[in-house]
This record gives structure tokens, sequence and C-alpha cells, in this order.
């Protein structure tokens, strides 16, 4: 449903005819911290006031950058100690994988069934699903697949992989979990075959799953870590982590491995590092878990199959596939903003701002409930 955007604040999205929608997708999982949060707000202008773009090289060092990269590892794994700023989610994939290939050698690299990294044409290679990507051939050799969660496919990985790519939660798959041990097995395997495990948690990176990173719930630690989407506070940026000896690869031996005019804008970045620290200061993704049980319990329906869910990110599967259309359109139509998946068509996806109240999720749920009896009604 097309509506014309006339402001955004907190929770809410306003038209311009001044109907307000309550915001239960964060523009996919962006606005973690709402809209406009003041304090983002205030640093974007303070950095307006001060410069925009300079240089692009590391010639110049800018404080936003290097406030940012700082606040960021001292809350990761010693081992993730060096960022490299980009633009967006796909351009971390790109690096990731010219990264993979310059640091180790291989060229193969693999990533899970049913997985997006994004729509550039790297990341584009990494998706399993042909209809899409034999419109866009001759695509980037070397690339295979294992399937999500299975074990015994693990063993795909070698000593001639690169790098295993791959999400913690697969986001538009339908939020699908790791499986006990999965990750854990993953970890062990790429570091037995000297394979690079580079965790894409562009989506579930910045409290969303109720920790400050995904990979700090299910226990391993990367070699490479990717962010994006919601560390902007809802501007543009992204950023690959890794040790300094792993991203070194890409500076020497062709020196500027990859080249990027605006990676590291000083005015995302400042609004990246007010982000954070509110993030952190307030402790924010701490009520996460809790508002994740109350959507658990409010969400009932005959129409529910299963509500799947890491912390806010969720997926609500129904019983059948006929009603996810108008559950979806009643909704929005009743003022609360929900999402298709890529590759669920029997899911809707929930990823709300993490502020959300506890009245704000009695709302969400009394609609998305009404929505399904709309749904059924109509097979009736
Ligand atoms: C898990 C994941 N990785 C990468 C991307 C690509 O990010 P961007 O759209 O910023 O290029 C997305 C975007 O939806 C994503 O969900």
């Amino acid at each position: 449903m097309l509506f014309e955007v006339s402001h955004a604040d907190g929770m809410y999205i306003y038209d311009t005819q001044g109907k307000a929608y309550l915001d239960l997708n964060s523009g996919i999982s962006v606005s973690s911290l709402g809209h406009r949060n003041p304090k983002v707000v205030a640093a974007i202008k303070r950095q307006l006031d001060k410069h925009m773009h300079t240089m692009v090289y590391g010639e110049h060092i800018q404080t936003p950058q290097v406030s940012f990269a700082e606040r960021l590892t001292k809350h990761l794994h010693e081992s993730l100690n060096n960022i490299y700023y980009v633009m967006t989610g796909s351009e971390c994939i790109e690096v990731a994988m010219k990264l993979a290939k310059k640091h180790t050698g291989r060229y193969e690299i693999i990533s899970g069934t049913n997985a997006y990294h994004g729509s550039t044409q790297g990341a584009e290679a990494l998706r399993s699903d042909t209809d899409f990507t034999s419109h866009f051939l001759p695509g980037i050799p070397g690339i295979r697949h294992i399937q999500f969660n299975d074990n015994a496919d693990l063993l795909k990985i070698t000593e001639k992989t690169a790098a295993v790519i791959i999400e913690p939660v697969q986001a538009e798959g339908g939020v699908i979990l790791p499986a006990a041990d999965y990750l854990f097995d993953l970890r062990l395997r790429c570091s037995r075959t000297g394979t690079l495990l580079i965790l894409d948690e562009i989506q579930t990176g910045f409290g969303r799953t109720g920790f400050l990173f995904a990979h700090q719930k299910y226990n391993i630690v990367p070699d490479v870590l990717l962010i994006a989407k919601s560390m902007g506070a809802g501007m543009p940026i992204g950023g690959v982590v890794s040790s300094k000896e792993i991203l070194g690869s890409l500076i020497k031996n062709p020196a500027l491995g990859h080249i990027t005019t605006f990676g590291g804008h000083p005015v995302c970045l400042a609004a990246a590092d007010a982000g954070l620290e509110l993030l952190l200061e307030n402790k924010i993704y701490d009520s996460v878990l809790e508002k994740e049980k109350k959507f658990h319990r409010n969400l009932k329906h005959e129409i529910i199959k299963e509500v799947r869910s890491s912390g806010l990110m969720m997926a609500v599967e129904l019983t059948k596939r006929k009603y996810l259309k108008h559950v979806v359109e009643y909704t929005i139509k009743s003022g609360a903003l929900i999402d298709y998946f890529l590759f669920n068509d029997r899911s809707f996806r929930l990823a709300p701002p993490l502020i959300i109240s506890d009245a704000e999720i009695e709302e969400a749920c009394r609609i998305l409930l009404e929505s399904m009896d709309y749904a059924k009604s109509q097979y009736n």
C-alpha cells in the first residue's frame, strides 16, 4: 500500500494526510532507535556545521570515524579490532569477498541456501535461488551453497574454501534460527580448513536479537563481521570489521584493494556514533528479550502456525499462504507497518524499533489479531 511520507518521529511514520503508522518494520531493520532520535539529529547537525566530505583514502583523520571505531571495538572480541567503512550492506559483502580471496589466495566462497546478502553482482551471486540469478549470468565463479542448519553439509567447506559468508539468523528466509551447536560446528570447520568465517550481521546487529551482536548471543567469534543498516541510526553507512592482520591484506600488494569515495562519510558516522552511544548508555537492547516474550504471549490466533524470533527480529508464519496478503494489507490500512520476506511466502516480518513500549506492543498485536480475523473471514 502506497502512501506519501510527510515526516517520522519515534515509533511513527506520518503521511501527508496526517495519518500515523506504527512502524513494525524499522525500514527493514534500520530504525532500531526509532525515527529522528533527538540526540542523533543533534549530532548530525553538529557535524554538518563542521565538515562534510573531505578526502577518501585515509589521508585525513576524521573524528567521527575514529570515535565510532573506538566505541564499537571496546564491545567486541579483541580480534575484531579494525574497521573499514563502506556505504551499504552490499558493499560490505563485496569487500568481504575480495578480502577473503586476497587473504587466503583461494577463490571458493560458500553461502547458505535462501540467504540474501544484497543486490550488487557479488552479493547477488551468493543467492541460491537460480530463478533469480539466472537472469544475470554469467555470475561469479567459485560460489557454492550449504544448507543452513545442516551439519553434514559443513563437509563441503574444505581447504579450497576462502570464506563462508553467512547470517547467524537467516533474515529473508523468514527468521530461521541457528540450531543448537550449528554455529559452533561451523566455526570449528572453518578453523580446521583455514577458511574465513564471515558473519553478515547487517540485520542482526546493534541489539536486534537482544545482544549487541548475534554472534555474542550464540557464543562464537567470526573472523570478519559485517555491519550496516541500523549502524547509521537512519543514515547510510556500513563497516567490515576484522583483525588488523586480515583487513591489512587489502591495503598492500596492490595498495587500495577497495576504494569507495563516500565510505565512512563523516555525517553518517556522527549519526552512527551518537546512535551507538545511546544504545549502549541506555542499555536499549536489555529490554528486547522481555518485549519479544510479550509479542509471543499476545500473538495467539487460529491462523498462526508459529512465531519465530531472535529478539525483535520476528516472523509470524500463517497456517495457509492465502492468508498472508490479507493480513499484510489489512494491517497497513489499520495503521501499522509490516512487510513480506523475500524467501518465505507464509510469514510476515515484525522488526519494530527496539524502543517500542509495552502499550505499543499491545496496540500492534491488537491490530494484527484483527487482521487475522479479517483474513480468516475472507474464506468462511
Ligand atoms: C542480511 C543482509 N545482508 C546484506 C543486505 C544488503 O544491504 P544493503 O541493502 O544495504 O546493500 C541486506 C539487506 O536487506 C541484508 O538483509
